[in-house]
């Protein structure tokens, strides 16, 4: 090991580092900034993880585009968990070239920016109807009452899973993000093992009914391309479902609560939007940069690499901290300032490269839709608490709830 490797990586050595203390939930970005100035590429070592922090923008954009850094499962290869293992094995977003290519060519094939624009109509219904039950009510919870059902139920209705099973795909979608966070909790592989295993029973019956009598929803166009030329296998069909659905429930929905939250931290930001409606598009690119939901991927390194003036030995892991990115000084002037009108605005909340967002479009569009609904039909809106909670998750930035209060237009 060289000197150069061995002096950063005694230097931060945190033992006692908590990443689901509430101190750095409440504000991540301070831990994130500490550490770019130590260097922007940072060995550290704290609780049971260690690996190269990265927070520079450019050094994790480089890595993103770096084929010598690989994707990996985030579980053993020998984990009793087989099950979790088998469906990591397969999914998209843990394969390299050329298994990736492959894959990531068959899915955009269906999952296209056209399919997503024709959902425009029933995204527009669904936000009316879940704001119409609530008009009334002067008061409540959008992480419950739009936020996580807008996505859960278009990304329901793409695959063709009944809504009425929503309640389940949620418990499922809980379980096994925890799987993938950084920060989860001992039981999480066996739980996630336990709720792969009841998706991938679910979903080998519904591909099944597909099989039989296609429709118009994904799965069916995934099985009817399947069957012109190359398809995907049984286990890699049912892994995309299941990433669809994790990323459907989990992502959004924060992009959603995330850009209420900072609206209503900024008032006078929320003035321009209620003013200029024309701003939505610029406001939701600002969240995805400020406070976005997917604050972190990693990597391993496939063989040794000099970067930001570190040598990566082979093996290593590697941590890009998107939500530190999105806020370097080097990219962004004024970084902790949140200004809807920002521009320009490169951030790369969606990551970067070849595994770059498939949903982007699609989360994009929710969330202009969704926040612009809330912004035209309530005249005010203020938090119902001072400091809502974020869930003990470091990968995400997902908070438990955010209760308001309001008045509509018409009152
Ligand atoms: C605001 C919402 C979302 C954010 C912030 C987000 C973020 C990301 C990021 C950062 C990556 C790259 C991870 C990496 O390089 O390791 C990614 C990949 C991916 N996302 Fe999203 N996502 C969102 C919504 C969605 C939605 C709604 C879907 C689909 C329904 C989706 C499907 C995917 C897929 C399939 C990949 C893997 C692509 C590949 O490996 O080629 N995402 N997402």
């Amino acid at each position: 090991m060289t000197m150069e490797s061995t002096i950063s990586k005694q230097s931060l050595h945190m033992p006692n580092f908590d990443p689901t203390a509430a101190m750095f939930l409440e504000n991540p970005y301070l831990f994130y900034e500490a550490l770019r100035r130590v260097n922007p590429v940072q060995w550290v070592s704290s609780m049971s993880h260690q690996g190269w922090f990265v927070t520079g923008y450019d050094e994790v954009i480089s890595i993103l585009r770096d084929q010598r850094f690989q994707t990996r499962v985030p579980i053993s290869q020998s984990s009793p968990n087989e099950m979790l293992l088998k469906i990591f094995n397969n999914t998209l977003l843990y394969q390299n070239p050329p298994h990736h290519t492959r894959l990531r060519s068959l899915v955009g094939r269906v999952f296209t920016s056209r399919v997503i624009n024709d959902f425009r109509p029933y995204i527009q219904e669904t936000i009316d109807y879940l704001l119409d039950s609530v008009q009334d009510r002067g008061e409540m919870d959008i992480m419950s009452d739009l936020a996580f059902p807008l996505p859960s139920i278009i990304i329901a209705r793409m695959l063709g899973v009944p809504t009425e099973d929503r309640d389940q795909f949620r418990d499922w979608s809980n379980t096994l993000i925890q799987t993938i966070d950084l920060a989860r909790p001992d039981e999480a592989m066996e739980l996630g093992n336990q709720a792969v295993m009841e998706l991938v029973g679910y979903f080998k019956k519904l591909i099944a009914k597909r099989r039989e009598k296609p429709t118009n929803d994904l799965i069916s166009k995934l099985v009817v391309e399947g069957e012109s030329g190359d398809k995907l296998t049984d286990d890699e069909l049912v892994a995309t479902c299941i990433l669809m659905l994790i990323a459907g429930h989990e992502t959004t929905v924060n992009l959603i609560s995330n850009t209420m939250l900072s609206l209503l931290n900024h008032p006078n930001e929320l003035e321009k939007l209620q003013q200029d409606s024309t701003l939505i598009k610029s406001t939701i690119e600002e969240v995805l940069r400020y406070d976005g939901p997917t604050q972190m991927t990693a990597r391993t390194a496939a063989e040794e690499v000099k970067i930001g003036g570190q040598r990566i030995e082979k093996g290593q892991h590697v941590y890009l901290l998107l939500g530190a990115a999105n806020r370097d000084p080097v990219k962004f002037p004024s970084p902790n300032t949140f200004d809807i009108t920002r521009s320009p605005n490169q951030h790369i909340a969606f990551g970067n490269g070849i595994h770059f967002c498939l949903g982007a479009a699609l989360a994009r569009l929710e969330a202009q839709m969704a926040v612009g609904a809330l912004v035209k039909r309530f005249s005010t809106i203020q938090l119902k608490t001072a400091q809502p909670e974020w869930r003990p998750l470091i990968g995400f930035r997902a908070l438990k709830e955010l209760k308001v209060a309001y008045n509509s237009y018409k009152d």
